[in-house]
């Protein structure tokens, strides 16, 4: 299907332009029963940190009937628009606040995409003016409700993937 303003699409969900500084991510069909639960772990992040695009509300869209998450919008930048010591700066602070967003009990858990899946492998994490960004917490997990003993194992996941994307990002 073809929308309106159309962004981006990920390896799930279609992104559309609502404004200069929002985006409607869209769940029609299949994905639809995730809005809820997306919603809730983004706003857990934002209540963390500002790692994670901000939630703004929940929306259904009349034109395309289309239930919408809208967040803040983000204008990512190629990694090439700065020198490596700047990056290295900013992967620094990348690494403390998902550090601070483990603590709290928040895993993202989709830093990089499985490599059967096209696409950049590393499209959920945005490089702005200031610094690097999360989107994207579809699968991501709170402890609260997978319990300690699967959290744990998520985490040590996720940072094998923190070292991949530090190469990646300063090798590029
Ligand atoms: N807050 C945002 N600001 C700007 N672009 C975004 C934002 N959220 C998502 N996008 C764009 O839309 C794409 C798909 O969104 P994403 O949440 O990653 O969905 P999927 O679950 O399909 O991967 C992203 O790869 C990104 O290009
Ligand atoms: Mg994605």
């Amino acid at each position: 299907m073809k929308y309106p303003r159309k962004l981006s699409a990920g390896a799930n969900n279609t992104v559309i332009v609502l404004s200069d500084t929002e985006v409607g991510k869209l769940f029609v069909g299949d994905t639809r029963s995730d809005i809820g639960s997306e919603a809730e772990k983004m706003q857990f992040a934002n209540s963390v940190n500002t790692l994670v695009a901000k939630f703004i509300r929940l929306e259904f869209n009349e034109n395309i009937e289309a239930e919408m998450l809208v967040m803040e919008r983000i204008h990512p930048i190629d990694y090439r628009a700065y020198e490596v010591e700047i990056r290295e700066l900013w992967l620094d602070v990348f690494e403390d606040e998902l550090s601070a967003l483990h603590h709290a009990g928040f895993v993202h858990r989709d830093l990089k995409r499985p490599s059967n899946i096209g696409g950049l492998a590393f499209d959920n994490i945005l490089l702005t003016q200031s610094g690097l960004r999360l989107i994207d917490v579809g699968i991501s997990a709170l402890k609260t409700q997978v319990g300690e003993k699967i959290f744990e194992k998520y985490i040590e996941a996720e940072n094998k993937q923190i070292t991949e994307f530090g190469d990646y990002f300063l090798n590029r």
